[in-house]
């Protein structure tokens, strides 16, 4: 498996490749790799026949306040893993190459609607650093298929509206959430947990699980089940940002005809921010 830097590098490399009427996988991470990202990756592997994955802490998607500084880098760990599970080609370049007229001089891309709520309304401009880079590379590596988490419901969400609204030449593959034993979705943000905040941090899936099992059983009092899990999580010591119950597709807000819900839910634990979501499906 081969890491490049460069784009220059990149784009020979894969001319090779596509040359040879290879199929082309791209997993854009931020690296600090867990079995989430390696499921990606193993996803892309049996969608074509090369594997590009992206490490890159892409400073456009973090606020000010947020850990861009602190944001674990872990490449040789990460190597390592991507090569266990099959990948082709590591693309880790630096800030410069990415943005070297820096980032005020940088064509934006904004998708509408879809970023507005939730982790949008939290991090402002979070989803516009997230599209601009996604974009660029879309654009560097020109992949035919690329593999997103469902675990960043709202990211996919975004990236699949940006892709149909451009016309982009790309398949967007979702893949399942990856979990730990007791039901929290595994994130590079949970290395910031202490011990005691781990035990606390199953309590977003279980408010997750308790409001599904609600559903499930017919209840159409969104706001109502939206604030009993506030309350639970802030029971169990988190600090909710927000837990809303939205139709699937469009991020607004559920109505009881809806038939396609998902749950998405951020909360504080200490100053790390956890995100979950859970799709239910009614008749
Ligand atoms: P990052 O947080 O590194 O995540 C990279 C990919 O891994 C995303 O598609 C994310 O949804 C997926 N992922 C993370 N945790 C997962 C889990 N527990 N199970 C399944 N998939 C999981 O998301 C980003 O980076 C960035 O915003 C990026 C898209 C790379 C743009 O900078």
């Amino acid at each position: 498996m081969r890491t490049v830097n460069s784009l220059k590098e990149l784009r020979t490399i894969l001319r090779g490749y596509r040359r040879e009427g290879k199929t082309i996988g791209l997993v854009p991470t931020m690296g600090n790799l867990h079995e989430g990202h390696i499921s990606l990756v193993r996803k892309a592997c049996e969608a074509a026949d090369v594997v590009v994955t992206s490490i890159f802490v892409n400073p456009m998607q973090f606020g000010a306040s947020e850990d861009l500084d602190s944001y674990p880098r872990t490449l040789e760990e990460d190597q390592r893993q991507l090569e266990a599970a099959g990948n082709t080609l590591v693309f880790a370049p630096s800030v410069e190459e990415i943005y070297p007229n820096g980032l005020v001089q940088q064509t934006k891309v904004v998708v509408p609607e879809v970023s507005d709520g939730h982790c949008g309304a939290s991090r402002p401009g979070h989803f516009e650093g997230v599209a601009t880079v996604v974009t660029m590379l879309f654009n560097m590596v020109q992949p035919d298929i690329a593999v997103f988490g469902e675990k960043d419901f709202q990211q996919l969400a975004v990236i699949r509206k940006l892709v149909r609204d451009l016309m982009m030449p790309v398949e967007v593959i979702g893949a399942p959430t990856i979990r730990e034993d007791d039901g929290l979705a595994k994130s590079s943000r949970n290395g910031y947990l202490s011990d005691a905040e781990r035990i606390i941090a199953p309590a977003v899936y279980q408010a997750l699980q308790e409001c599904a099992r609600k559903l499930d059983e017919g209840r159409t009092d969104f706001t109502a089940l939206e604030q009993e899990a506030n309350d639970a999580l802030t029971a169990a010591g988190l600090r909710p940002d927000y837990f809303n119950i939205v139709n699937s597709l469009t991020l607004k807000p559920a109505t009881p005809e809806d038939s396609e819900l998902t749950i998405l839910v951020a909360a504080f634990l200490g100053t790390t921010r956890l995100i979950d979501n859970q799709s239910i499906a009614r008749s």
